[in-house]
């Protein structure tokens, strides 16, 4: 049993969350998320130095509130966790600074977390018992890739975007039709009232063997339905709610039926029963959904991460950080950020 404070700061979340755990099952005690939707909407995408910017704001208030709220002291916690890997150099840079500090102030073990990998293990933060081994979707705005979780540090890369991640084409697809930001979210709403058959767009990479995944070539043939062949601006005034529903819906079931056929595939190839699915996307209605469908017909148990630890949030960073804490794992004071995984 330990109890892990950790922080997530690689994009544009601040998160503070503090976790413990009896065995296999966790208690999330906090998981304090301040988002930043308000400073970046108007660039229509996340620009680093604000994100930034703001992380140093709001790291310090969220440590201080995660205490507060929860009635625990600095003593009861036994470490420090951080995000140091991948995300935005300089958004990592002050959750690993703000990390170090706290670790040195308070003489506590750090320990360094791969935000992907925390992705890939969200799903058994609600879970009695470990879910290993499982085949693991993970689909973010910088990610769209499969993993083979073979145990909480033991976790291979299947396959993974060759262009565009899934959360990039649904931002990108949101804004072709003037949607907002962040674009999921806003699809998916719109896609409810669509009929997903409307438009045949392309599913790529469809060979038998392969696991990787390609968006672009979709978002250029969503991007042509909206403005003509060709074309990259016009069109949008003259299509109607239903026919902006209708893309969005064909869209939707286009990225769907190509995550879905492929994790399938994932598990088959690997030969494993069970499949967990982390990341913003994993919050879609239309993949949780067919996901559910397809896995129930093909015979293999799934576990959809809850919604509140889908997109960035610092319980995942903490939860995955219990388990390199109880295997001995814990980093140098030195620990550096890094934007690659
Ligand atoms: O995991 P996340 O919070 O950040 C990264 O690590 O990238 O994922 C954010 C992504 C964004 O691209 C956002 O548009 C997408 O997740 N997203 C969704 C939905 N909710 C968030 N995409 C589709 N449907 C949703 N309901
Ligand atoms: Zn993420």
């Amino acid at each position: 049993m330990a109890c892990i404070l950790g922080i997530e700061t690689s994009c544009d979340e601040t998160s503070v969350a503090i976790v413990s755990n009896d065995g296999p099952r966790y208690e999330v005690h906090c998981n304090l998320i301040a988002a930043q939707l308000d400073l970046h909407e108007k660039y229509g995408g996340v620009v680093p130095e604000i994100a930034s910017r703001a992380h140093l704001e709001k790291l310090d208030l969220l440590v201080a509130e995660a205490l507060a709220s929860t009635g625990l002291s600095r003593d009861e916690i036994d470490a420090i966790a951080v995000t140091n890997r991948p995300g935005l150099i300089g958004a990592l840079l002050i959750g690993v600074t703000g990390a170090r500090t706290l670790a040195w102030a308070w003489e506590k073990p750090l320990i360094g977390v791969n935000h992907i990998h925390a992705h890939c293990t969200s799903a058994a933060i609600t879970l009695d018992a470990a879910p290993w081994p499982a085949v693991a979707l993970v689909v973010s705005g910088g990610h769209t890739s499969l993993f083979h979780v073979r145990d909480y540090l033991d976790i291979a890369l299947l396959g993974a975007t060759i262009d565009d991640a899934a959360g990039e084409a649904f931002d990108k697809i949101a804004a072709i039709l003037d949607l907002g930001f962040p674009g999921g979210p806003a699809v998916d709403r719109v896609a409810k009232n669509g009929n997903p058959s409307t438009h045949d767009f392309p599913r790529a990479l469809p060979q038998r063997d392969s696991l990787d995944f390609s968006f672009s070539g979709l978002k250029t043939a969503v991007l042509y339905q909206v403005h003509g062949p060709g074309k990259t601006s016009g069109g949008l005034e003259k299509l109607s709610e239903s026919q902006v529903a209708d893309i969005c819906a064909s869209f939707s079931a286009a990225v769907v039926d190509v995550l879905v056929r492929k994790t399938l595939r994932a598990a088959e190839q690997v030969g494993v029963d069970t499949i967990v699915v982390g990341g913003g996307v994993a919050a879609n209605s239309m993949l949780r959904e067919r996901l559910t469908v397809a896995c129930e017909k093909a015979g293999r148990m799934l576990h959809l991460t809850p919604m509140k630890f889908c997109t960035d949030n610092a319980a995942m960073i903490a939860a995955l950080a219990l388990r390199q804490f109880e295997a001995g794992q814990r980093d140098p004071l030195s620990l550096t950020a890094s934007a690659r995984a």
